[in-house]
């Protein structure tokens, strides 16, 4: 091989290798400018009750004390209430929407916090959703879900020592606070017979029914009936104080819980503060959050 050969190979691999590094060192800067771009994406079922948006708002007021530094947005998982939200004029997206985007708003990592109680269907579906918002071209990368509230015996406790520390302060032994869970057909209802003894563990007066599942509100009377109590307080085991906690809970028909206790003897009391109305019930969902965002 000639002298000039060589000189030619040399200059010719040196030019390579320059204008490889040039193109890594700006695709790296690339990545680490987009890399930089996060945001948290609150997910609820969605309510139609105007006032429940009071829970929504010290949620996301609570969320950017303990994440100052990221967007904050929402989407529900409810199509039903999406629509009516609409029709009214509000915005309300769905996860898909939200994901697509925050992707198009040059966002690429998501974090999701489910704001659902137990992870079931709301849960499951929105796991789906992530895994197809990951990695998509031009999109979102990364998209990471946090859990729902209950997943833990540390979370199964958590909860039991709040709604025992914000029961009623006249309760004696011959009042019960019933709690309204929303109950479902998925595997994981077993989180609400499994409250059940958390809280009994702390206070034998506490009981907790669901509207879809077990413990049936039949149920929770035979219980109630058998602990010879007379009085009973009702309050919505739910993020908000939404239709379920109004109507079926609280509501005059005679299909309510309260019409239920108070046909079967029971001097019926209310109280409407809801889950999301809790410091340290948020907290435990700020803390699956941070389980995500941390990692
Ligand atoms: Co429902």
């Amino acid at each position: 091989m000639t002298r000039r050969k060589l000189i030619l190979i040399f200059s010719f691999l040196l030019a390579v290798s320059l204008m490889l590094g040039h193109f890594t060192s700006r695709a790296e800067q690339h990545e680490t400018k987009k890399s930089e771009k996060k945001a948290i994406l609150l997910v609820a079922f969605g309510t139609t009750v105007p006032e429940a948006k009071a829970t929504y708002n010290r949620i996301s007021e609570q969320t950017t004390k303990t994440f100052p530094s990221y967007e904050i947005r929402w989407a529900y998982t409810s199509k039903k209430v999406r629509t009516i939200l609409k029709k009214r004029g509000e915005a309300a997206q769905s996860p898909a929407e939200a994901l697509a985007q925050l992707g198009e708003d040059g966002i690429t990592t998501a974090y999701i916090q489910s704001l659902h109680i137990i992870p079931g269907d709301e849960y499951d579906d929105l796991k789906v959703t992530a895994a197809a918002f990951s990695g998509i071209p031009k999109g979102t990368k990364i998209v990471k879900v946090g859990d729902p509230l209950l997943v833990s015996d540390a979370d199964m406790r958590a909860v039991a020592q709040s709604i025992n520390s914000h029961k009623p302060q006249d309760m004696d032994t011959t009042t019960a606070l019933v709690l309204m869970g929303h109950g479902s057909r998925h595997p994981s209802n077993i989180y609400y017979p499994a409250m059940q003894y958390y809280l009994s563990a702390l206070n034998s007066n506490i009981f907790i029914g669901t509207v879809e599942g077990t413990p049936t509100l039949d149920e929770v009377v035979a219980q109630l009936k058998q602990r010879h109590i007379k009085r009973v307080w009702l309050m919505p085991f739910m993020l908000v104080s939404g239709d379920h906690a109004i109507n079926d809970m609280s509501g005059d028909e005679d299909t309510s819980w309260k019409s239920i206790l108070t046909k079967n003897g029971f001097e019926v009391s209310i109280n409407l503060t809801s889950l999301g109305e809790f410091e340290d019930i948020r907290n435990i969902w700020l803390k699956h959050l941070s389980e995500i965002v941390n990692k």
